[in-house]
């Protein structure tokens, strides 16, 4: 390691040991690398011994689910689906940072997307997602009529998890632009009632708010901002330095959240930060290699695996280098 913080998003889960497991590839586990001894920093249920005793088998596979689609609203770009599966698998999708792949039953596991749960609604079983048309695969879904086949749930979609875990009772800011808003309502809305949440959305790009119905019941301080504007920047600079937040968490590109990286710098603002995974995912299982980055000691790591810090995330970009 380079100091950073590399750690494995599903040790330790319900979805652990994985696939990485069968080929002797776990990022946790130096025996399920391997190696003829136990040398993990992993303080949780040992991973070697969950494997053999599940068999020598990848636990809890996360399978295709044929969800239907109960409700719909378009917002010119972007379609906001209702899904219904059932009621134990949308318990699983109530963590912050929770994804799913996505696509149209018509077609292969290649039209597979990354998708945010935005909310989820245990009694009824249901979940919420925001999808923004661009190309091929999200076009293709926002085609499907009665239902989309979904997989997850995937919990790598906020990078700096540790960060957040602790966030009772404190006071908590978040930056988001355009399709960012998606994840930032399930954080807001998971928190909502325990920490004094301040929202910074920039839906420049977007011409309707798709997430304002989403956040109308929660006790959030809501502030339309530009973040291209210099002003709004100011501003926001003004309340970290008022408030001095005990957690800063970030849904914008790598463009953002750099430019947000050298503002709160500017500032003597040197807490740890949370912020959204735009690392390219195909398979999100740590297998196809879409998301490999390589550290700056030569090793390869899987992204949609890894947890990384909101800080090294802005030095490096979310490039695949
Ligand atoms: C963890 C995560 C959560 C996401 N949540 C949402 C969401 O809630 N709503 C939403 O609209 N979009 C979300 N996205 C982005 C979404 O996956 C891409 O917009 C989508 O894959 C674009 O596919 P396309 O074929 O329509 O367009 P393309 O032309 O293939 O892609 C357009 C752009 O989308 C990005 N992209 C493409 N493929 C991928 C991929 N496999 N993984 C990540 N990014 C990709 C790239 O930046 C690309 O330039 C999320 C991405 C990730 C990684
Ligand atoms: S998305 Fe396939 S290895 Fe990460």
């Amino acid at each position: 390691m380079d100091g950073s913080f590399f750690e494995c998003v599903d040790a330790g889960s319900e979805n652990c040991p994985c696939y990485l497991a069968l080929t002797n590839d776990c990022m946790t586990c130096t025996r399920l690398k391997g190696l003829d001894y136990c040398d993990c920093r992993w303080a949780g249920v040992c991973i070697y011994n969950e494997f053999i005793w599940n068999g020598k088998q990848v636990k809890n596979l996360r399978e295709d689910i044929n969800a239907r689609i109960v409700n719909r609203k378009s917002y010119h770009e972007v379609e906001v689906l209702v899904l219904k599966t059932d009621k134990y698998l949308v318990q699983r999708f109530k963590y912050p940072g929770t994804y799913i792949f996505v696509r149209n039953p018509e077609d292969r596991s290649i039209y597979d997307v990354p998708i945010s749960i935005m909310d989820t609604d245990p009694g009824k079983g249901e979940i919420h997602i925001a999808v923004k048309t661009i190309s091929a695969k999200t076009k293709k879904i926002i085609k499907a009529e009665e239902s989309l086949i979904i997989r997850g749930p995937y919990r790598n979609g906020l990078l700096g998890l540790k960060n957040i875990k602790d966030a009772l009772g404190g006071k908590m800011l978040v930056l988001a632009k355009s399709m960012g808003m998606a994840p930032a309502v399930k954080l807001v809305k998971y928190f909502d009632g325990h920490c004094e949440i301040d929202l910074m959305a920039d839906m420049n790009r977007l011409r309707n708010d798709f997430a304002e119905e989403y956040l109308s019941g929660c006790h959030v301080n809501v502030q339309d901002m530009n973040f291209k504007d210099r002003k709004d920047l100011d501003i926001i600079k003004d309340l970290i330095k008022k408030k001095d937040y005990e957690k800063i968490v970030i849904f914008t590109s790598d463009k953002y959240i750099s430019i947000f990286d050298a503002l709160l710098k500017s500032i003597g603002y040197y807490k740890d930060y949370a912020v959204v995974n735009n690392f390219n995912m195909c398979c999100g299982e740590g297998v196809c290699g879409a998301c490999s980055v390589k550290t700056e000691d030569g090793k390869v790591i899987k992204m949609c695996k890894c947890q990384m810090k909101g800080e090294e995330v802005a030095k490096r970009g979310q490039k695949n280098v």
